[in-house]
């Protein structure tokens, strides 16, 4: 029911006539006679908006559901470097989310990767709770192969948060974190091999048809897992090429299944 058809009843107010006033005076008399319920509809709306823009605006495609902290959480996790003082707690951190079966294995990775020389520069983050580590991401050193231009490159992986803390924002907002970290040191493509349904939420593209090859051939059914995302307006397209990927992560078994 659009408000020009609301009917209205009751003792006539000096400023308007009823029944029988413009579709402004029907207004002002509608809006008067409900003031708690607008001034509820005013609160909601503007709460609304405000967990739609939550975050810190990063990416305008992005789903507010998918960025959505609890105003305690907003106040709790925070998103630093980590040091090598974190090493163990990040390991537990992937041995717990990857599952005891792949976990071990991209905790080995990820310390092994910390002591790979051509994975640097990278970055690693970690979200703390409390005294809590509760997730990490980590992007490491990539350069291409068979290119015409060089790009300061880097790739996604891994990335973890504890289960019982999961969809809560956490992943997101190491991701963002971490793009806006790379932005300020002049990164300009950022890769990831990983769900072609999560990381998209933050940027993401499918890689191999913009000209972007794996280290190693990926399987045509999984093609949508190999994603870039440009930190530098218009470098996809200008600039194409073969990954290569630090020592450790280059191996062939990182791009098995
Ligand atoms: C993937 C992971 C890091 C996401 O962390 P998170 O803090 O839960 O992520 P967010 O809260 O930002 O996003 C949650 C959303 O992502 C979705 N999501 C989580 N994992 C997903 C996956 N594997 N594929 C598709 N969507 C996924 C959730 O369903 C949720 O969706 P919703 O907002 O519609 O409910 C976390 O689930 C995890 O550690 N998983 C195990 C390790 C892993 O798979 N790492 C990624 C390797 S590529």
């Amino acid at each position: 029911m659009g408000i020009g058809e609301i009917r209205l009843s009751g003792a006539k107010r000096p400023d308007c006539d009823g029944g029988r006033g413009t579709l402004f005076q029907k207004s002002c008399v509608w809006l008067v006679r409900h003031q708690h319920l607008t001034q509820w509809l005013t609160v909601s709306f503007v709460i609304l908006k405000l967990v739609a823009e939550g975050g810190n605006g990063f990416n305008s495609n992005r789903k507010a559901s998918t960025y959505w902290l609890s105003p305690k959480k907003e106040q709790i996790v925070k998103i630093r470097k980590s040091s090598a003082l974190d090493g163990a707690e990040i390991e537990k951190i992937h041995i717990k989310a990857f599952g005891k079966d792949k976990g071990p294995e991209i905790a080995d990775l990820v310390s092994g990767l910390f002591n790979d020389k051509t994975a640097s520069p990278l970055l690693s983050l970690i979200a703390v709770e409390g005294d809590q580590l509760i997730g990490h991401i980590l992007f490491t050193k990539a350069t291409f192969t068979q290119t015409t231009e060089p790009a300061s490159t880097q790739i996604l992986a891994p990335l973890a948060v504890l289960p019982d803390v999961q969809r809560k924002g956490v992943g997101g907002q190491l991701i963002e974190e971490g793009l806006i970290r790379l932005i300020e040191t002049g990164v300009e493509l950022v890769f990831v091999l990983g769900h072609p349904d999560y990381y998209p939420r933050y940027g993401f593209i499918p890689a191999g048809n913009k000209g972007y090859e794996a280290p190693y051939p990926i399987p045509e059914e999984h093609a949508g897992a190999w994603m870039v995302q440009e930190l530098s307006a218009g470098v996809i397209g200008r600039i194409t090429g073969k990954v290569r990927c630090c020592d450790l992560l280059n191996q062939p078994e990182h791009w098995r299944e």
